[in-house]
């Protein structure tokens, strides 16, 4: 398959671009395209020939389900009969923006968008080549970032021709995505509010709206039974070849103990990168404020692959905030965790 890139003016889409890539979908292609989080590999929802692409094109287990992106509230009626009046307070304060919804799914969403599960995940993403490519589309678009499975989510059009080039008969171009890490999923099919996957919006931010949330044990790294609730987490994600190793604690003694495996890794003959800190390494990614780091993570995993580094010594971070989902990207892309 040849696949076309279309450079897109992010602030300003124009019309015959959408209209091209909107036929794709319309025909039961597949159309990668920039949203604020990561780059998502785009598919109508409802089309259960043009979903199997989207899982063919990534290597993705058929367990694992897709988020389906819409464009106007309006059209969630189709996608789920049975809305709270949680998801609506959601809605008012996130929506167009980094949180997905999952919901009890209606008869019309075929079971290959949701992994055979009786829930559907739900968005409307904050980009306006996203929100344009739906609304011409005429249809919501299911769309998982758009890597190859296992691999980094894309932040830039260049991370998607990498791994998907060949496998997508469109990428839209926009640019960098701003937030650089997937959207928060929350749960509300059950009683009480479940946060599923930290993202974009920070988990502070849903208690304020929701009050009690449940916390996803795999989010804290610990082996459950109720796994099935989230099934993408089970998977190792996220991960550059390199092998990375988090190291959390007191900054100083963090950079200490970074310094001893930097020698002890160099002295075997291995290329090093370091991310977090300011020490001299084959490569060193220094990190700024939460947003920074966020923007930034999946790109210098990619550029550490790029510069054949062997080992990451990545520096955590608090988990306050955007912090939770930095931590959570790091923690399942990393092989080995250390506290000091
Ligand atoms: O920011 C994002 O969410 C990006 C952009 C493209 O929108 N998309 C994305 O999709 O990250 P993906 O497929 O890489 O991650 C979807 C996550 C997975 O962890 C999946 O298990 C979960 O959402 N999910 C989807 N449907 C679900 C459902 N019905 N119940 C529970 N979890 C669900
Ligand atoms: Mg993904």
């Amino acid at each position: 398959m040849q696949t076309r890139v279309l450079k897109v003016n992010p602030k300003n889409p124009s019309l015959s671009q959408i209209r091209q890539a909107s036929k794709i979908i319309r025909s039961g292609g597949t159309v990668a395209f920039p949203t604020e989080t990561v780059y998502g590999l785009g598919a109508n929802a409802l089309d259960s020939k043009a979903v199997k692409k989207i899982f063919d094109a990534k290597g993705r287990p058929a367990d694992n389900p897709l988020i389906i992106h819409i464009s106007d509230v309006a059209d969630l009626g189709i996608l789920s009969n049975n809305i709270p009046k949680t998801a609506f307070d959601l809605m008012e304060d996130f929506w167009p923006g980094p949180l997905t919804i999952v919901l009890k799914k209606s008869k019309i969403v075929p079971k290959i968008t949701t992994g055979g599960l009786d829930t559907v995940a739900i968005r409307i993403p904050k980009n306006k080549i996203a929100l344009e490519l739906i609304r011409y589309s005429g249809t919501p678009i299911a769309a998982p970032s758009a890597n190859v499975a296992g691999r980094p989510s894309p932040t830039r059009a260049q991370h998607v021709i990498d791994d998907l080039s060949g496998k997508t008969s469109m990428i839209l171009d926009g640019g960098p995505t701003k937030i650089g890490i997937e959207s928060t999923v929350i749960d509300l099919s059950r009683k009480t509010p479940m946060l599923l996957r930290p993202g974009g919006v920070t988990l502070e931010q849903l208690q304020k709206v929701l009050g009690k949330i449940a916390i996803h044990p795999i989010i804290h790294g610990k082996k459950t039974k109720t796994i099935h609730r989230s099934p993408g987490m089970k998977y190792r994600h996220y991960s550059p070849r390199a092998k990375i190793i988090l190291i959390e604690g007191q900054k100083a003694i963090v950079n200490k103990k970074i310094s001893q495996l930097l020698q002890s890794y160099k002295k075997q003959g291995l290329r090093v990168g370091i991310l977090g800190t300011n020490i001299k390494s084959d490569m060193t990614i220094t990190q700024g404020s939460q947003e920074k780091i966020a923007a930034n993570l999946f790109r210098s995993f990619r550029e550490f692959d790029a510069e054949k580094i062997d080992i990451i010594l990545a520096r955590g971070t608090s988990r306050k905030g955007l912090g939770l989902g930095i931590m959570n990207r790091l923690r399942k892309a990393s092989y080995r965790k250390i506290i000091v």
